[in-house]
Parts: structure tokens; C-alpha cells; sequence
């Protein structure tokens, strides 16, 4: 499913059930030794997942393991996310010839616990929220935005090393549209920074999850079908 909100350029694999027994690399299995029984069991098979995509992009299977920040760190040349959640796991990779950020997220479409929405949106994001659970109600709509932020933290910090709050990133969206608009408000500049603030990503609902997805091309678009609102305004 997630693959429906890539362009090309991105593989991605996802699975819906753990794999049993997925054996780690011993640094890996180091990571989640003291972990319960199901974080180990995602932490494996998003593991899984990121394996196959690697294979698919022509290289060596390698070790995944988190930087000081949780980021997953990959071979050179390499761009990816991790996501998982219950009942879903997904790895999206690319080569950075053709991919510069990449994000990727699952939610169960479920509602947020009670007063995260107030903790992670902006008074106008509220609004948004309030509107569409009003006319589009199918939709959780504030846990498909807090997939959204999750989606630009993840594609923002392992290029630019700089970790976002929730209010640094202005999300819209509509009930109409696949796609959404991440507005990033760079607290201070990034020593790597892309440069652009503004970026076009995808969503979707289906089988009881909300994905998101957030890449952007090296030319700078958001999406392979671009028009003036895929490219990146740059600010
Ligand atoms: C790190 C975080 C984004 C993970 O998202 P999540 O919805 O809780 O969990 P998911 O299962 O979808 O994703 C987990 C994967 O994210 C990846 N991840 C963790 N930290 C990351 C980071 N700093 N950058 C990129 N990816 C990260 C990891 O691969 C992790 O899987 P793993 O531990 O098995 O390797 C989230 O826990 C967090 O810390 N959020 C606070 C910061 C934030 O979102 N700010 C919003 C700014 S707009």
C-alpha cells in the first residue's frame, strides 16, 4: 500500500504479520536484547522489510541500527524510513541520486488518546481536525495528522541532523485530495539544510491504517506528477 504514495526511484516493502523467527545481526539483537517480546518481533520484520528493499536497490544485505536519535542509518548513498504499527511494518529506501528525503508513516485509524491533539497541533490544525471529523468522519483525522508530522520528522532529521517540535511543522490536508502540504518553520538554520520549507506529501486510509508518506525528488519535486503546487517553494 505504501508504495502508492512514492515515486518512483523508492522500493518498499511492507508485511502484515511478524515473521517468527527473522534472525538479526548480533549488533542489531543488541539493540532490542532487553526489549519485550513484540517490539522485538517489529524491530525485526520492519528489519525484514528494509533486507528486501536493499536487495532490490542491488545491495548487500547490512545491519540497521539506530543513530543517537533513533534514525535508522544506512549504507552510503542510501535514503530510508521505518515504520510500524499494529498489524503493519514497512521500509521505504532509495538511492540518494534520486531521492534527498524520505519519510514514511502507519497509524491505526483510530482516535488519538484523549488530549494528544491539543499537544501536537497548532490552534489552526485543531480547526482543520474539528472540520473534517464534522463533514468527512470515516477519517481519524487527528491521528492521520500526527502520522503527518511523524512522516516530515522522520524524512527532516536524517538529512539534517535537526530534530523538530510539533509546532515547527504546519500541516494541510483535505478530504478531497491524496495529498497534503508540510509546511516546516526551520527553527534555526540546518548545517545541511535542502533549502526549502515547503513540501507536497501523500496519505492514505485503507484496511483500518493511515500512511503517509513525504519524499522529495533531487530536482526538488514532491511527486513524479508535478505542478506548481508539488514543487518546493522555496522560502
Ligand atoms: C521517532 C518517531 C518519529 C517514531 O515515530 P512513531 O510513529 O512513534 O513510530 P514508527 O513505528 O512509525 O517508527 C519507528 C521508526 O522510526 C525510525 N526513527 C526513529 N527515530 C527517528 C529519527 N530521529 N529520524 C528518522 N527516523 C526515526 C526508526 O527506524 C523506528 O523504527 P526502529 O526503532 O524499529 O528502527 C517518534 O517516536 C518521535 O520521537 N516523535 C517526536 C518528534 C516528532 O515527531 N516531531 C514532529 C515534528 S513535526
Amino acid at each position: 500500500m505504501i508504495e502508492e504514495l512514492l515515486p518512483p526511484g523508492v522500493v518498499a516493502v511492507e508485511a502484515f504479520h511478524d515473521l517468527p523467527d527473522f534472525p538479526l545481526y548480533p549488533e542489531e539483537f543488541e539493540v532490542v536484547r532487553r526489549a519485550r517480546d513484540s517490539r522485538r518481533r517489529e524491530f525485526a520484520t520492519v528489519r525484514w522489510c528494509a533486507r528486501r528493499a536493499l536487495a532490490r536497490l542491488g545491495r548487500p544485505p547490512t545491519p540497521v541500527l539506530p543513530d543517537a536519535h533513533g534514525a535508522p542509518q544506512w549504507p552510503d548513498h542510501i535514503v530510508g524510513s521505518l515504520t510500524h504499527c499494529t498489524g503493519y511494518r514497512a521500509a521505504a529506501l532509495a538511492r540518494t541520486d534520486d531521492i534527498t528525503m524520505l519519510g514514511i508513516d502507519a497509524e491505526p485509524n483510530e482516535p488519538l488518546p484523549a488530549c494528544v491533539l491539543e499537544t501536537i497541533a497548532l490552534p489552526a490544525e485543531q480547526r482543520l481536525v474539528a472540520e473534517l471529523t464534522g463533514t468527512a468522519p470515516g477519517i481519524h483525522w487527528g491521528r492521520l495528522l500526527f502520522s503527518m508530522k511523524e512522516t516530515v520528522y522522520k524524512s527532516w532529521y536524517p538529512l539534517t541532523g535537526q530534530r523538530l517540535d510539533f509546532e515547527d511543522a504546519t500541516l494541510t490536508f483535505s478530504a478531497d485530495s491524496p495529498r497534503y502540504t508540510a509546511r516546516v518553520r526551520i527553527p534555526r538554520p540546518a548545517p545541511r539544510s535542502p533549502g526549502v520549507h515547503i513540501w507536497e506529501g501523500r496519505w492514505l486510509c485503507r484496511g483500518g491504517l493511515l500512511l503517509t508518506a513525504l519524499t522529495v525528488t533531487r530536482n526538488g519535486t514532491g511527486h513524479p506528477e508535478p505542478n506548481a503546487r508539488d514543487v518546493a517553494l522555496g522560502v
